[in-house]
């Protein structure tokens, strides 16, 4: 640069100016420090006003303690606050605010009047606009904050501003979560003097249900889990209640508002199990940690946090949130209504594919579990035999015995290589084959994994395949998991590996493959997750290559081994990718469908 101006330090307003661009985006961004800075006072009662969307005017009315009228310059000054005084205090912060920057930063991008009044003082005081000298006023206990024609003085800021709707929109959306996170105390919201939202103080739950309505009362199970230094408590939905966004997905670290990766990720993947990979779930969650455990300042406007051992914590989530799913599946299913299968099995609203049906049959389940055995060591021979005329001949066997109380019925066939066509008790079921199979190997896996009884089969000739030196490093670096999920791998030269022992539920599959795909997940995952967080995204990889392949022949007594299998897995309705893995019809839906009996 040629034209070199000299350093200087910029003007006070001007910092402020420019620390606003972090923390206030747009109307409800003030909004929410209002809010919060009420609710840190002790506020049991907050009034908000607006006007135009929040652009030309917000107004948080609260009876909280109110401020001192000399300290009413101060609560307008960069980095003045009364909540924290030291680091240490920083590190177990309970307040909302802690950086003392807010106000000052409204009000250089405003015109902001801030009324108070303490429990001390005969009447309130006032600061206007552009003034450090406070003037006596009117006013109850408590204190006023109005902030007007927000980003008149930045034209660039004003600029991005969206329509007065819009805008009110996100003011909303900023109430609604602090309303939530602060059930105690009570909320009035105007906008251009109609009243528009009202909440009462009342319980967390009870909250929830004033705030987002009658789909959390429907759908919602409860959570409340303690454990240790961390408790979760709130209401997540039904898989049934999942939406199309992520619009309903609430998550409170100790009371804050915040997106956070490791534990929306906890509960992704407690929802993975039941829900189609497209579809988002609706939650609020409220996480609470010590705060000496989670850091809350690595966001300006503190929608981050950072917890120090996010391991437990997803681990934690991800298990209470399971928990909680899990056991609704168990009751759900057992309503005939079927109103809560519409992902993949609505179809199936029998009363023969309820859990009862299960039970029923328990007795048999010994037999089932045999013929589950042989049928599996024998795939190898099925599928070198497929096409000998024996074969065929036992695929379309005639079925004259009637069909036995098995949900998933009995195998007819294969279709395309793909399908299984099963006739049930009360009409025709067509499965995934593959699918099926990958669900059933990912619970073994799951249930294996979790009891540490994972058995290993050696294998006779090591399996050497070609590495880059990148993976060969991955496995080295994650040898003690490596062989946690069964496996044993060891460097033969600078570029290949032996595979000498694999999971023995894995055996059959192309092991070559298995290993990559082990690999490729370390290398994604990391070691600090591996069996956490990721746990169960390796474990689908794992089953998913575990699993038969469309186009391998089976044999009626395999798919029917199948089918039983499926019946005693949890959650055998959709495969690890949230598909369906079958779908049934009714005789009465094939009637209608062949416009028989109309
Ligand atoms: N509604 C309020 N009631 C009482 N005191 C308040 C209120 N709003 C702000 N204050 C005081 O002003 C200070 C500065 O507020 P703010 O700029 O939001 O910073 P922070 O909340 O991070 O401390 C607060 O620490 C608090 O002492
Ligand atoms: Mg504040």
């Amino acid at each position: 640069m040629s034209n070199r101006r000299p350093i200087c330090a910029l003007p006070d307003l001007l910092v402020s100016q420019i620390a606003a661009g972090e923390v206030i985006e747009r109307p409800a961004s003030v909004l929410k420090e209002l809010v919060e800075n009420a609710v840190d006072a002790g506020a049991q009662s907050v009034e908000i006003r607006l006007e135009a969307g929040g652009i030309r005017r917000i107004a948080v009315i609260d009876d909280g303690s109110g401020i001192e009228k000399n300290e009413l310059a101060l609560a307008l000054t960069r980095h003045a606050t009364s909540k924290i005084s030291s680091l240490e205090e920083l590190e177990s912060v309970h307040s909302m605010g802690f950086r003392g920057e807010a106000l000052a930063s409204i009000a250089a991008v405003s015109q902001l009047t801030l009324i108070s009044r303490t429990k001390d003082a005969d009447h309130a005081w006032c600061l206007e606009p552009g003034t450090l000298e406070a003037s006596a006023a009117s006013g109850a206990l408590g204190t006023t904050v109005e902030v007007k024609y927000l980003f008149d003085r930045v034209p660039a800021r004003r600029k991005f501003l969206r329509a007065e709707a819009t805008e009110f929109g996100h003011c909303i959306d900023a109430i609604e979560r602090i309303a939530l996170a602060f059930p105690e105390v009570g909320f009035r919201v105007f906008h251009n003097d109609r009243a528009v939202r009202q909440w009462l103080p009342t319980s967390a739950l009870k909250r929830i249900s004033d705030v987002l309505g009658a789909e959390f009362n429907e759908h919602g199970i409860e959570v409340n889990a303690q454990g240790g230094l961390i408790a979760l408590m709130g209401v997540v939905t039904r898989p049934t209640a999942a939406r199309a966004r992520a619009d309903r997905q609430f998550l409170f670290v100790n009371g804050r508002h915040v997106r956070d990766r490791t534990v929306s990720h906890a509960i992704r993947s407690a929802y993975a199990d039941v829900l189609h990979g497209d579809r988002q779930p609706a939650f609020v969650l409220f996480l609470q940690v010590d705060p000496t455990a989670v850091d809350v300042n690595v966001h300006p406007a503190k929608h981050e946090v950072r917890f120090r051992d996010s391991g437990a914590v997803h681990r934690f989530v991800q298990q209470t949130v399971t928990q909680a799913l899990a056991g609704v599946a168990g009751t759900q299913h057992v309503s005939a209504t079927g109103a809560d299968t519409s992902y993949g099995a609505a179809q199936m609203t029998d009363s023969a594919f309820v859990p009862t049906a299960f039970a029923t049959s328990g007795s048999s389940s010994a037999p089932w579990q045999a013929t589950t055995q042989r049928a599996f060591q024998l795939r190898e021979t099925a599928q070198t035999n497929s096409t000998s005329p024996q074969a065929w001949q036992t695929l379309y066997q005639p079925l004259d015995e009637p069909t036995p109380a098995w949900p998933l019925g009995r195998a007819l066939a294969q279709v395309h290589g793909i399908y299984i066509l099963a006739q049930t008790n009360s009409g025709l079921a067509l499965i995934d084959m593959h699918a099926a199979h990958e669900r059933v190997v990912y619970e073994q896996l799951k249930k294996a994994l979790d009891a540490r009884t994972l058995p290993q089969q050696s294998l006779l000739v090591p399996i050497v395949f070609r590495v880059t030196e990148k993976e060969l490093a991955l496995a080295q670096e994650f040898q003690p998991h490596i062989e946690s999920l069964g496996f044993e791998m060891a460097a033969v030269g600078p570029q290949a590996l032996a595979l000498r022992a694999v999971p023995a539920m894995l055996a059959r599959g192309d092991l070559e493959a298995l290993a990559r795909g082990v690999l490729r997940d370390l290398e994604q995952i990391g070691a600090s997750q591996l069996l956490t967080e990721q746990r169960n995204t390796l474990l689908a990889t794992m089953a998913c290559h575990g699993a038969v392949r469309a186009n391998r022949q089976l044999t009626l007594e395999e798919m029917n081994a199948l089918l039983r299998q499926m019946e005693q897995t949890e959650r055998a309705d959709q495969c690890n990718h949230g598909r369906p893995t079958w779908i049934h019809w009714n005789i009465s839906d094939l009637d209608k469908l062949f416009l028989r009996g109309q």
